[in-house]
């Protein structure tokens, strides 16, 4: 195991954070899980609410923080003006403000500022975002680098883009499974393009790149390009039904609106796995992942 050290994890309660408070707790580490939940304090939680004014002190001893937390939900980012707010200012202040106090930050970024027509980009590509919620992921990594920059501390941030990712209760997951329990079909759909990771090995992949403290842009990745219909038949025979338990739509057939319809999902992992000996993750280990029991 690296030394033990002490880390702040932003976005505490988030699916990221979550599994990223694990992983660096099960390899020894000491971590701080931020909440702004007051009614949920505890020893190993700190509160941070970035839309409160006051600049926020890192605990002492603290020497790296991964600020995962955002607003995520596509439809707030499209409509409430707050969410243009948190993503493209208040977080990356809070990034700076970190830096500024000598830590070593991770800022988690997204696929989606590549757009989504570019198959694997690299690490260090330029971004072509499309919906609301890229653009604001790709205008806060422009104003994380321009503060950080000022401060000349490029050599103490990364900037970590990730790709979709899946835990057991991630719809529409549960929905399948409790089809197929029932003995039903499912529908999913041929046109929704996706290269998912589990929760568990993103957790650990930043932990590791915790570990590594590596400067620059860094991309964490499913290792296929995959539709809803791939995954859904990948998991069918995994828990042991037949092939007939998946019935393969469209979206386009269906009439159903989807935000974010990428022609690749995937993320380019030349750099990252130069520096830091991280692989993307093939769907089998994904699937292994969620269940590892197989059925039931
Ligand atoms: N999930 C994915 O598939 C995916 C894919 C690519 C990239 N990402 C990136 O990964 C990161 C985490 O995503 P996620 O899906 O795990 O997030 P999430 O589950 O939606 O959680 C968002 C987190 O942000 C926190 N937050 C929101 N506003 C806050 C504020 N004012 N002050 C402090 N904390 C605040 C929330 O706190 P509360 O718990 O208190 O509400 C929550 O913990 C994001 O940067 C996202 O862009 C996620």
């Amino acid at each position: 195991m690296a030394d033990k050290r002490s880390f702040l994890v932003v976005g505490g309660d988030s699916l990221v954070g979550g599994s990223t408070v694990r992983a660096l707790k099960a390899r020894g580490h000491e971590v701080h899980a931020s909440t702004r939940r007051p009614d949920t304090l505890e020893p190993g939680r700190v509160l941070v609410d970035f839309e409160k004014e006051e600049t926020y002190r890192a605990p002492d001893g603290v020497d790296y923080a991964f600020v995962i937390a955002a607003a995520t939900n596509y439809e707030r980012c499209e409509t409430d003006p707050m969410a243009k707010v948190i993503n493209v200012e208040l977080i990356p202040r809070l990034v700076a403000s970190l830096l500024d106090q000598g830590l070593f930050v991770t800022f988690i970024s997204t696929n989606s500022v590549f757009g989504g027509e570019r198959p694997w980009p690299h690490e260090d590509d330029a971004h072509t975002p499309g919906i609301a919620y890229a653009q604001q992921k790709a205008d806060g990594e422009r104003e994380v680098l321009r503060l950080t920059n000022e401060l000349g501390a490029r050599d103490r941030l990364n900037i970590t883009r990730l790709t979709k990712i899946m835990d057991s209760d991630t719809p529409p997951l549960p929905n399948w499974l409790a089809s197929w329990n029932r003995g039903e079909t499912i529908t999913p759909f041929a046109d929704l393009i996706f290269a998912p990771m589990s929760v568990r090995f993103v957790g650990d992949a930043l932990a590791t790149i915790g570990e590594k403290r590596v400067p620059g842009n860094l991309h964490l990745s499913g290792a296929d390009n995959v539709s809803y219909v791939d995954f859904a038949q990948a998991l069918a025979r995994h828990l042991g039904y037949g092939a007939s338990v998946v019935e393969p739509t469209t979206s386009t057939a269906k009439g159903v609106h989807i935000a974010f319809k990428p022609t690749y999902s995937g993320l380019g992992m030349t750099r990252t796995r130069d520096l830091t000996g991280l692989e993307p993750q093939s769907l089998d280990a994904l699937i292994r992942d969620l269940f590892p029991a197989g059925h039931g």
